[in-house]
């Protein structure tokens, strides 16, 4: 019988998520989103009846403890049910143990000890988390603090002497007030888009604008606080005058003028906030995690431009990462088992599952052709070539919102067109957004303006001026490119069909970006592949060993 000690974290709040770890073996982290089919679906009551319990295997073996985290919304008030259903669905070896921890603690955990570093500084910086009163942590200033006021953003240094807090800020929860970097940031977002996660969107229209056209203030930064100028207030509070609506009616600059100016303040507080750290630490590395961390524009500048020599910032920064701060936490912290786990990769999900792939495709009424070329990797790279657009969908999925290549859309990044036609003819968004550049490693800084690996796409770099012209469909509007550098060790599949494609092509780059259609989480099961496959202008599905082709093939976008 395995001696193995599994404890299980859950996520309670926004991109609701689970992670199931073991004493010595890592067993799965998911989003509830790619269950559910609702982007940033929350944490609810009955997630683990009808969703994690019945999709993943491994939640059947017994569990020693569970850790959870809430945040500042109402579901621990539901907590006696969150607790009946775990004790009704898990099984547990002894008594049911159930802790909560935290929303920031969960973010710490789930960015420090996971990282290659001994001793860093970590900052969090997010929307909200926890209110004082349910601090689970040591902080200095938790005495003081009035116990309904909200943490948005912690400061820590970490290393072998343990984990020190060394400052909080806190907001009122006052929502006509807002305080904080990411609550800046977030009320910008809903300023100019509909629809919870659009922070995206923000990040790729501010290239298009001017920062300074509005003539809106920097944000107040006071040592590591950030306070929401009145004139910003105003903005935020005028919910009809900066909605973008779609591009070409009119209202893409002024949209885009906010978003410059908004992203340029982001970035600058951010700096100044990464300045106050450093020199309280003293510490060489800098771990970033919260939401914020996912603004790989602002990432670069903290690469460059802060005093840190090391930034770290893990695939799943957000609040989906947090069930793996819990679950790492229970295991070091409340079990007393060393941590032997670090962030090598994102592929922390379920793996694919072909079965009823045949049936699957039968249905399709004969629309399909399925080959299993003995050269699959040269195939691919024929096909791209090409110009056609390939999806990917090869082993565990990525936990965190980026596809680093296990279910993603690969394209030749030379094809002067092809980003525009994916995002009108298979992503169904907004032509403005960039779409993102794979490189092989050893080619990283010969395209890019950078000096290290990115393997989990969280920086934005420029794009080397003279190459600008070779890789236009992974060229943002202002040069840059949130690249992801791919080594052998990263992932096998992808580094081989890199270097297939660079022998045959001199360019060792591909535009990669996520696996599903419009307003869609990604695509989880190999069912969903092949739907969102099926339902997109998609040209062919590789699920090695095997490509699946349409038989009536869409238009090949013309260079
Ligand atoms: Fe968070």
């Amino acid at each position: 019988m395995s001696d193995e000690r599994l404890v299980l974290g859950v996520n309670r709040t926004a991109d609701g998520s689970i992670c199931l770890l073991g004493s010595s073996s890592f067993i799965c982290s998911i989003q509830k989103e790619r269950l559910t089919r609702q982007k940033h679906h929350w944490g609810k009551p009955n997630d683990f009846r009808d969703w994690y319990a019945k999709r993943l295997g491994a939640l059947r073996r017994p569990v020693e403890l569970v850790v959870e985290c809430y945040s500042s919304d109402d579901e621990i008030e539901n907590i006696e049910g969150y607790h009946e259903e775990l004790r009704e669905v898990l099984k547990f070896t002894g008594e049911p143990r159930i802790v909560q921890m935290s929303h920031h603690l969960a973010h710490l955990y789930s960015t420090f000890c996971l990282s290659p570093y001994k001793e860093m500084a970590v900052m969090v910086v997010d929307f909200q988390g926890s209110p004082a009163r349910l601090f689970t942590e040591t902080w200095p200033g938790a005495a003081d603090a009035p116990p309904d006021w909200l943490e948005v953003s912690s400061f820590y240094r970490c290393g072998e002497r343990g984990v020190e807090c060394l400052s909080k800020q806190l907001w009122d929860g006052d929502r006509r007030r807002p305080a904080g970097l990411g609550a800046f940031y977030g009320n910008l977002t809903a300023t100019l888009f509909a629809g919870p996660g659009c922070e995206g969107k923000v990040m790729g229209l501010a290239p298009f604008g001017d920062p300074h056209a509005l003539g809106l203030p920097p944000l107040r930064v006071e040592g590591e606080r950030v306070f929401i100028p009145d004139a910003w207030l105003e903005v935020f509070a005028d919910d009809r005058g900066f909605r973008f609506f779609a591009d070409g009616t009119g209202t893409f600059e002024r949209c885009a003028d906010l978003a410059a100016a908004g992203q340029r303040c982001f970035e600058e507080a951010l700096l100044q906030l990464a300045a106050w750290l450093h020199r309280r630490t003293g510490v060489d590395t800098l771990c970033f995690a919260g939401g914020t961390a996912l603004n790989c524009v602002a990432n670069g500048r903290l690469l460059r431009e802060s005093p840190f020599r090391n930034v770290f910032i893990p695939p799943s920064p957000h609040d989906g990462g947090t069930a793996l701060g819990c679950a790492l936490y229970g295991l070091v912290e409340c079990l007393g088992v060393p941590n032997r786990f670090q962030w090598v990769n994102d592929f922390l999900g379920p793996d694919t599952e072909y079965e009823g792939l045949e049936a699957l495709l039968d249905n399709g009424g004969g629309k399909f052709s399925v080959e299993r070329p003995s050269n699959l990797v040269e195939q691919v790279v024929e096909l791209l070539e090409s110009g056609r657009v390939v999806a990917l969908y090869n082993g565990r999925s990525e936990l965190g919102p980026r596809a680093l290549g296990h279910r993603s859309i690969l394209a030749d990044a030379r094809h002067p067109h092809i980003r525009t036609w994916i995002n009108r003819h298979v992503k169904g968004r907004e032509l403005f957004r960039p779409l993102a550049p794979i490189v092989l490693l050893e080619a990283a800084s010969s395209f890019f303006d950078i000096d290290r690996p990115a393997p989990f796409m969280q920086f934005a770099a420029d794009v080397r001026p003279d190459k600008r012209d070779i890789i236009p469909a992974v060229t943002h509007v202002d040069g840059t490119a949130r690249l992801q550098t791919v080594s052998e060790h990263d992932d096998p599949f992808l580094y081989s069909l890199l270097k297939a494609f660079e022998a045959r092509t001199g360019v060792g780059v591909l535009l990669n970006t996520s696996f599903n259609g419009r307003e869609e989480p990604i695509v989880e099961t190999a069912a969903e592949a092949v739907n969102c496959f099926e339902t997109t202008a998609m040209h062919a599905l590789v699920m090695p060993p095997y490509v699946i082709r349409k038989k009536n093939e869409p238009e090949i976008p013309p260079r």
